[in-house]
């Protein structure tokens, strides 16, 4: 194992762990990382004895280029060198009380810490010491549970998930992101301590569900959410997707493995977190929309705009930012059926035009969250939408080039027209600029400041405005 410690900085730590008599190893995600070939910048040092003193001399040893901090509560210090960031903590053994993810802690050997650690893979440690430098030191089988994809825990599941529950929804985060397999003890265990992810700040939970967002196929993380009960207490709104009802024959399909196929799709497409966010949250006005007519069927009418009024609500409760990535999200949801809608009749420049001026800048992701949302298994309907699609896009780009509208400003504005015709803020003034704008979306007039004030005399004169000066 000594060829994958071969940065300078092991070196380092291993000479003041051995002067100093200390037995130090790196543990955790570092080294799983390692024998999973992601490369990994946080690093975690676990010695037997004091983690501040070795994290001291160390610092001391790499001069100014390195800086220190110590956490003399938590009884661990941070070195940050280089893109490095390196944390040393002293073997412990924890016990929990019930109420709190705060154990007490107290002093153990290595055992004792791989021991508490969420699970046997993040439990394997690399001795630093020169004598037995590279020496794996893997108590509870980590290896092999690596080399079959498993995700175990090193005591009795209910034990590490009833002392930490964040553990549970970072075993599903890494299935979704490693594409690991909760053990069926471990899986068990997490259905039945599933209501202890209550006392886990929103915070926490809202890293983790990132962190599936981000993962190549995120549907992996949220079957296991909704499988272990956990996404009825952290995110019942998706849950509500759930499910297809059938009256006189006529079924709807199930909206949340719907939901999941878009947001996998889109990830092949984006990196973009809060595309992927609209993505997983497009349809999540259809519950509270769906009705049955006997005549149309299963209906959804105007769950774009439900979904966008739901959001701020969603965002506030998962902690998730309430800021210009929200009103982003809201406006991808609001819009999402735009571009196929208007792929289903005649693509007009009319039509076009106005998606290019209510998406701005925006146009591209809507296109990509659009074009994600076909998840048909009629490949004739697939391969018309396509096709569809294409011809869009064409029409965006040509309208683009010719009419500037992607961030649209009217070349007249309500200023100028309140002082040519002398008149107060008013609802005139409102329509004046309305009926310009719509003439220029309809491609009556072109997008330019002299034909759009000859239109406005135009308009007002219809209007019988007052003379202008
Ligand atoms: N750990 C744990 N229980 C937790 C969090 C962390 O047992 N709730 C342990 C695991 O051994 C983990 C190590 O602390 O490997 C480091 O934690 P962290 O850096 O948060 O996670 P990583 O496993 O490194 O993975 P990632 O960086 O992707 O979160």
């Amino acid at each position: 194992m000594e060829q994958y410690l071969q940065l300078p900085i092991f070196k380092l730590i291993s000479e003041v762990a051995d002067e100093q008599g200390r037995e130090c190893y790196v543990i955790g995600g570092f080294v799983r990382d390692i024998f999973l070939h992601r490369p990994s910048k946080d690093i975690d040092i676990v010695v037997v004895g004091s983690g501040i003193e070795l994290a001291g001399q160390v610092a001391a040893r790499l001069g100014k280029k390195a800086s220190l901090s110590v956490f003399k509560n938590f009884g661990t210090a941070q070195i940050k060198y280089k893109d490095l960031e390196i944390e040393f903590v002293g073997a412990r053994k924890e016990s929990y009380l019930r109420n709190s993810r705060k154990p007490i802690v107290e002093d153990g050997t290595l055992e004792d810490d791989q021991n508490r650690r969420d699970f046997t893979i993040n439990a394997l440690a690399l001795c630093l010491n020169k004598e037995r430098y590279g020496e794996l030191v893997d108590p509870f089988n980590g290896m092999n549970d690596l080399e079959n994809f498993v995700l175990r825990t090193p005591r009795d599941p209910d034990i590490t998930f009833s002392d930490d529950p964040l553990r549970m929804m970072r075993g599903i985060r890494f299935s979704a992101q490693l594409r690991f397999f909760l053990e069926t003890e471990t899986f068990d265990a997490i259905v039945r301590n599933r209501e202890r992810i209550s006392i886990i700040s929103k915070e926490r939970i809202a890293d983790e569900l990132n962190k599936i967002m981000l993962s190549a196929k995120p549907s992996v993380g949220f079957i296991l959410l909704e499988k272990t009960g956990l996404l009825e207490l952290i995110f019942p709104e998706l849950l509500a997707l759930k499910g297809a009802e059938t009256k006189d024959g006529v079924g709807h399909k199930d909206n949340f493995y719907h939901t999941l196929a878009v947001l996998d799709g889109i990830c092949a497409n984006t990196d973009n977190l809060w595309l992927r966010w609209s993505a997983l949250l497009h349809d999540i006005g259809k519950p509270r929309t769906k009705r049955f007519d006997p005549r149309l069927g299963w209906t959804f009418h105007n769950h774009n705009f439900i979904g966008e009024k739901m959001i701020p609500e969603i965002f506030r409760k998962l902690k998730l930012p309430q800021n210009e990535k929200m009103k982003y999200v809201q406006k991808m949801v609001t819009l999402h059926m735009r571009p196929i809608v208007l792929s289903e009749d005649e693509v007009t420049d009319s039509a076009v035009r106005r998606l290019l001026f209510d998406a701005g800048d925006d146009i591209e992701d809507l296109m990509t969250l659009c074009e994600a949302d076909i998840t048909s298994k009629n490949p004739d309907k697939v391969r018309r939408y396509k096709a569809n699609f294409q011809l869009v896009r064409q029409k965006l780009k040509e309208l683009e080039e010719k009419d500037r509208l992607r961030n649209f400003q009217p070349p007249v504005d309500g200023k100028e027209i309140m002082e040519i015709f002398d008149l107060p803020a008013c609802a005139t003034v409102g329509e004046i600029k309305t009926r310009i704008k719509d003439a220029i979306l309809d491609g009556i007039i072109p997008n330019e400041y002299e034909a759009a004030k000859k239109y406005m005399y135009t308009i007002a004169e219809e209007l019988g405005v007052g003379k202008p000066r």
